[in-house]
């Protein structure tokens, strides 16, 4: 049995747990060469979390090249009491992708094939180790696109994706990844292999199994491979940057776009200390010739030209400050980047703690006036970035100057969202970054729900212990 890690906890001595010599021979029996790693210098990359906040230990990185073989391995850990963490690309942001309690680690990277793409109704199954990017390029070969999009597409895989309901860039167009999944196949804490990847719009057959998996963060299963539903790619778009002198005035114009601008297909909120951040790191040229205290990133996409119907829209926008509008591939991008590049640029200031929310949005706005004074009352010499998805009343609380494990503004924040009957996990999930608050959103007999649901599939708590519950 593997020696448990004395780096429980965000960061602590690192202490390497090892494999005992019965359960590496039967893993090796199972994977074969290729699919057990030992080596510390290669397994020690997959301890620690995209944001390096949380560093964790592991005795092995397991790397199955099938559902059989991820089955074989669940059924060794669990008669040897270990438990597995599952990994996909280890993009996630709120710690639950790393062993912190000297887990093995299950990485899903071998098994990354993409299927046919069906020309009838444009869904394909592809293994939960696929990565957005490898999916997008085999989409547009047909002219379709994956339903959602984020900015870690070369990284995060679609196994991690399902695994968080990832949301994204498109959510108030195309909601969040629950909505695409029409199929899935997962191994259960027990080695049972569930598999539905019939892709059937109507299929009331009992329990949603794939709709379950979806947001369960590993805790109920092994993810190995899902069929998701592709979106016809809209040929024209336009990308405009809208500058405001007020939050208000940005939230109550993107809910007008929402209800005048057929084709919007994304609406992210930044700040000026952000995009000086942004552009500072990255030397861009600011494409206002003046600062905005707020800015709204806005896409609208059509099969016709839709800079027409977008100009409209900005002229009849009441509180707008200045605009810049493209339809180019180029500048569009270039204004993309000033949104995307916030995550590295903040990290790049050292691990912050990432606080992902959701507000109703007539809270939004006095919410992000409110959290960076709340922030630096709880600890002082502490700075607050907001971004995000303001079309989905979705804002990005990032926190620079904590220590890894204060968890002490963490708490003060998700209070507030609470209070104001927000979510205090908008797209990320929970995690081991947010589990302490559960209780902030779910009621104990949720939380009851969900511990039976975790018992019945996982009845050892072999999958993701310490994550979500
Ligand atoms: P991992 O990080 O490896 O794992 C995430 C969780 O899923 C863990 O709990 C893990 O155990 C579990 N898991 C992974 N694979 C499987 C599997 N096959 N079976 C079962 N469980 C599994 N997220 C958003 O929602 N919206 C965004 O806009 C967004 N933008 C991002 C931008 C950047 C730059 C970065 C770094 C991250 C961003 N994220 C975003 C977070 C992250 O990319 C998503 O959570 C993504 O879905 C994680 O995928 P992954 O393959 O990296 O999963
Ligand atoms: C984003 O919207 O860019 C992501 O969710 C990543 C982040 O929160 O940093
Ligand atoms: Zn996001």
């Amino acid at each position: 049995v593997a020696t448990p890690a004395a780096s429980v906890g965000h960061h602590g001595p690192v202490v390497r747990p090892t494999l005992a010599p019965d359960l590496r021979a039967e893993l090796e029996e199972v994977l074969g060469p290729r699919g057990l790693v030992t080596d510390p210098d290669v397994v020690a990359v997959h301890t620690v979390d995209w944001t390096g906040r949380f560093r964790g230990s592991s005795p092995a990185l397991v790397r199955p090249a099938s559902t059989g073989e991820v089955a074989g391995v669940i059924e060794v850990c669990r008669r040897h009491g270990v438990s597995v963490v599952p990994q996909g690309g280890n993009t996630g942001l709120v710690g639950g992708s790393v062993p912190m309690g000297g887990e093995v680690v299950l990485a899903l990277g071998r098994i990354d094939d993409i299927g046919p793409v069906s020309g009838l109704d444009g869904q394909v199954t592809v293994g939960a180790g696929a990565t957005l990017g490898a999916l997008a390029a085999v989409a547009r070969e047909h002219g379709l696109r994956p339903p959602v999009d984020l900015a870690a597409r070369e990284t995060a895989t679609l196994g991690g994706m399902v695994a968080t309901n990832a949301g994204g860039l498109h959510v108030v167009r195309y909601g969040p990844m629950r909505h695409h999944l029409a199929g899935y196949e997962a191994v259960t804490g027990t080695g049972a292999v569930l598999s539905h990847l019939t892709g059937l719009v109507k299929d009331n057959t009992g329990y949603d199994l794939g709709g379950l998996l979806c947001g369960s963060e590993g805790t109920l299963g092994v993810l190995t491979r899902v069929r998701v539903r592709l979106l016809p790619d809209p040929a024209a778009r336009a990308v405009g940057l809208v500058g405001f002198e007020a939050l208000d005035a940005a939230v109550a114009a993107v809910a007008a776009w929402r209800r005048s601008l057929e084709g919007l297909e994304a609406a992210e909120i930044v700040l000026r200390d952000g995009v000086e951040l942004v552009l500072a790191t990255s030397g861009d040229r600011d494409p206002f010739d003046r600062p905005w205290p707020v800015y709204v990133l806005v896409e609208v996409a059509g099969d016709d030209d839709p800079a027409p119907a977008f100009a409209d829209a900005l002229a009849a926008t009441d509180g707008l400050g200045d605009a810049v509008v493209t339809s180019e591939p180029g500048p569009r991008a270039r204004l993309w980047a000033i949104r995307e590049e916030h995550t590295t640029a903040i990290n790049a200031l050292g691990a912050p703690h990432k606080l992902d929310v959701t507000l109703p949005l007539d809270a939004f706005a006095a919410f992000c006036v409110e959290v960076p004074r709340l922030v630096t009352s709880v600890v002082p010499e502490a700075r607050t970035w907001l971004f995000g998805h303001v079309g989905d009343g979705n804002v990005h609380v990032n926190v620079t100057g904590l220590a890894p494990d204060d968890d002490r503004v963490d708490e003060a924040v998700l209070e507030l969202v609470a209070g104001a009957g927000g979510s205090i996990s908008a797209e990320h999930g929970i995690g081991r970054a947010k589990r302490r608050w559960l209780h902030l959103n779910r009621t104990p007999a949720e939380i009851a729900a969900f511990v039976a649901i975790k018992r019945a599939l996982d009845p050892d708590g072999i999958l993701n212990p310490g994550v979500l519950l």
